[in-house]
């Protein structure tokens, strides 16, 4: 199964939301990575066939998404959680993806109430199909998004920012629920979270201003950014190192430790560290806004 993505521009109006995005993407997780309004959601909704690009193609084993014939059918490939997905509370998760199920078509009421009972189940939520979704927590609600989207059993899975809003013990449980689903799918997980990143993708594109700044391994993003990273500790009153981006900024006792990002070193103390996958995404789009200020 492979997804290519050639060309793909968009504008609202005189925003560009995407300049020309060019993606292959295989089974596996696969990581969507940008800042507030980079295009992540625009990209998405034109992979799913929501929004119609103005430029390029997106095709599913080389069959075209955006045209007809046979677009329907592609789309059937495609499961789908958009950023903001309503919900009815007074619904049972089990009434709910029997809605969903029947807006997608499945007509026939047992092998409904099959799927819905897999789903269900991959998503963990089992014993939870007659509770209502009101009383369901900010993940278990997210599982359930997760579960309409696998409804047709699709080849790829988009989910769009997923894990926003979620504690720490929830995140992880839906990027472990993710990545499971990942072995014999592709799944394509839109964040601005870059630990949802490192603990699940091999690969990941970085989209800033509509455009891909990065597309490749982690690790190799990982490696753009060696030799960048610093820790500089000063003293009480000395001002802090102009030039260089500040990751974390820790008072302690006589001084402030500065953890920086930037090319040389910002003072002859200063003690290279390792990147980690957020150092590279803050040294990634400092050479983005360098080169497209
Ligand atoms: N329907 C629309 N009409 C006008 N402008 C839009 C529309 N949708 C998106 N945009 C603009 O396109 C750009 C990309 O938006 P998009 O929602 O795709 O970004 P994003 O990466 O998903 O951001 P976020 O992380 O905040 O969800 C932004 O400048 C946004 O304001
Ligand atoms: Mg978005």
């Amino acid at each position: 199964m492979n997804l290519s993505v050639h060309g793909v521009g968009k504008s609202y109006g005189r925003v560009q939301a995407l300049t020309r995005i060019d993606l292959e993407l295989e089974q596996g997780m696969f990581g969507l990575l940008g800042p507030n309004g980079a295009g992540k959601t625009t990209l998405l909704r034109i992979l799913v066939g929501i929004t119609r690009a103005d430029s390029g193609s997106v095709r599913v084993d080389g069959k075209d998404v955006t045209r007809e014939p046979g677009r329907t059918n592609l789309r059937r490939r495609l499961g789908y959680l958009p950023q903001e997905f309503g919900f009815y509370p007074e619904m049972t998760a089990a009434q709910f993806l029997d809605y969903m199920a029947i807006l997608k078509e499945m007509d026939d009421g047992s092998m409904r109430r099959r799927h819905i009972r897999e789903v269900l189940e991959l998503v963990g939520l089992r014993e939870d199909a007659d509770r209502r979704l009101k009383g369901f927590s900010g993940g278990m609600r997210r599982r359930v998004g997760i579960a309409q989207a696998l409804l047709a059993d699709p080849d790829i899975l988009i989910v769009d920012e997923p894990t926003a809003g979620l504690d720490p013990e929830e995140r992880i449980r839906l990027r472990n629920l993710l990545a499971g689903l990942a072995t014999d799918r592709l799944v394509i997980l839109s964040t601005h979270i870059v630990e949802d990143i490192s603990q699940t993708c091999r690969n990941l594109a970085l989209v800033a201003v509509g455009e891909v700044v990065y597309d490749g391994s982690v690790a190799n993003f990982i490696d753009a950014a060696r030799g960048v990273v610093w820790e500089l500790r000063t003293a009480d009153g000395a001002s802090p190192p102009t030039g260089w981006t500040q990751v974390a900024t820790v008072a302690e006792a006589g001084g402030v430790r500065y953890r920086l990002v930037g090319e040389g070193a910002p003072a002859p103390a200063a003690i290279p560290q390792p990147a980690s996958l957020e150092d590279a995404y803050v040294w990634h789009m400092r050479i983005k806004r360098r080169t497209h200020p």
